[in-house]
């Protein structure tokens, strides 16, 4: 990469950072699963955090050139939502239709992910949706671990800068890659691990692993569907027993 550009970007980062007032911080740890902490105060008014986000996907994820996925995107999918959201959701990385539209999860699985955030009494508008990564893996392949790791610094800031009170994992691979670890799905969903350090303060967000809608479509029985349900239940209670202040 040219020196000039390189230098913007990496000012970019040390602006937000400083703005977070955040030094430097890794994406994940080891999955652990003791009662998570909670962010007790949010630094910035949710204005200002649309700008903070808007700044990092307009100023480096729409140009991003940082690994080979960008050679075959139509475009980067940064994530929507509210930024001041109580409950993030993060999906693997676009598919097709989210790479042709810019937004995630606005194909199949997205359809189902808006069944699941109703049924949860909470209208799209009010999470934030993002990926681990920002443009589409070709054939809609797993990411690779360089590929989430360059990207997960995206995802650090964005975790940072919305702060929120608990974050939903969709699918093993972004379980995996969120919380450093090598456990499946089956075994991570249904229990709270930590994300440390992109709290304010330093202090951890509560992660919940459930299943990715995807793989519910195709496997759409009583007993998935129940697993997913009794996981997002108790993301509303933890929730609700920890409101933002
Ligand atoms: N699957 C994901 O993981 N993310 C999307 O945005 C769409 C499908």
């Amino acid at each position: 990469m040219e020196r000039g550009r390189q230098r913007r970007i990496l000012k970019q980062h040390v602006k937000t950072d400083q703005l977070l007032g955040v030094d430097a911080v890794p994406l994940g740890s080891p999955a652990e699963s003791p009662p998570p902490s909670v962010a007790v105060a949010d630094r910035l008014t949710r204005a200002r955090k649309l700008e903070v986000l808007t700044t990092i996907d307009e100023q480096e994820v729409r140009n991003c050139i940082k690994c080979d996925l960008c050679a075959s995107r139509t475009q980067t999918v940064f994530g929507e939502g509210d930024p001041d959201a109580a409950i993030m959701f993060v999906g693997e990385g676009p598919g097709q239709t989210e790479d042709e539209q810019g937004r995630p999860f606005v194909g199949r699985a997205g359809e189902l992910l808006n069944k699941m955030i109703e049924a949860m009494g909470l209208r799209r508008q009010d999470v934030y949706i993002a990926n681990v990564v920002k443009c589409r893996p070709p054939e809609n392949r797993t990411p690779t671990p360089v590929e989430a790791a360059t990207c997960g610094d995206y995802l650090r800031r964005q975790i940072q800068t919305i702060s929120p009170t608990a974050i939903v994992s969709l699918g093993g691979p972004a379980a995996k890659l969120l919380l450093n670890t090598s456990i499946g799905i089956t075994a991570l969903r249904g229990q709270w691990h930590e994300l440390p350090y992109l709290g304010p303060g330093g202090s951890s967000i509560a992660v919940m692993p459930t299943f990715h809608p995807a793989f519910l479509l195709r496997q759409y029985t009583q007993d998935n569907r129940a697993k997913v349900w009794s996981d997002l239940k108790q993301v509303m209670q933890f929730v609700k027993d920890h409101p933002r202040s």
